[in-house]
């Protein structure tokens, strides 16, 4: 494991009910334009503060698939299904590089708060392509380096918008939307060409 990954041990701070304040999952959901029956890879999937409130959009008919590096934070959402009754989850142990996913199977990838820990943001990026059906979206949020919060990421680790969105163009998506979300955030949400 390198040095940028968050810690398995921390994942409590994930879970920390003051993040439903500076980053509610509503307001993200509310970019994504998530329709019932979709198929979304959650990658780098944590403890599944997106992924759930992203299958109740799904629906039955659709499903959220939950890839993670790191199995104790699956561990975390299969227990929150068990409570929740969520049942269109798909837990997924694989890395964001190689998600094992087969080619052309999901309309939108999500990485949230995940992006500056890749080492290899360009094959990340190749993979989404692989993953995703033509004309599927991608949705990158991460934290903004503008603003600094004492509990986020440091600084220097912090990639800006403006880097992300000329990134995903050079790997074949469409941006379509950028901005603020929350209070410490970014989002990028571009199509695949
Ligand atoms: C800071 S947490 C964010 C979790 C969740 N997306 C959220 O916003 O609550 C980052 C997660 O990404 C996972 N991760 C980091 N690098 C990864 C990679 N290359 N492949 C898959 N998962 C990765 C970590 O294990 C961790 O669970």
């Amino acid at each position: 494991m390198h040095d940028r990954r968050f810690p398995a041990a921390q994942a409590h701070k994930l879970e920390d009910p003051a993040r439903l304040e500076w980053l509610p999952p509503a307001e993200v959901l509310a970019l994504l334009n998530i329709t019932p029956g979709e198929v979304i890879a959650d990658i780098g999937a944590g403890t599944g503060y997106f992924a759930l409130p992203m299958a109740g959009r799904t629906g039955k008919r659709g499903r959220v698939i939950a890839i993670d590096a790191q199995p104790e934070m699956l561990e975390w959402i299969r227990r929150k299904m068990e409570t929740s009754g969520f049942t269109n989850i798909q837990l997924v142990h694989a890395e964001a590089e190689s998600t094992t996913l087969p080619g052309a199977s999901c309309d939108l990838a999500f990485m949230a708060n995940v992006w500056h820990e890749f080492p290899n943001r360009e094959a990340v990026l190749a993979e989404a392509v692989r993953i995703l059906k033509p004309g599927g979206r991608l949705a990158i949020l991460d934290w903004r380096p503008d603003v600094e919060r004492i509990a986020g990421p440091p600084l220097e680790h912090r990639l800006s918008v403006e880097e992300c969105t000329s990134e995903m163009e050079n790997a074949g998506f469409q941006p379509q939307a950028m901005g603020h979300v929350g209070e410490y955030s970014w989002l990028v949400v571009a199509t695949r060409k």
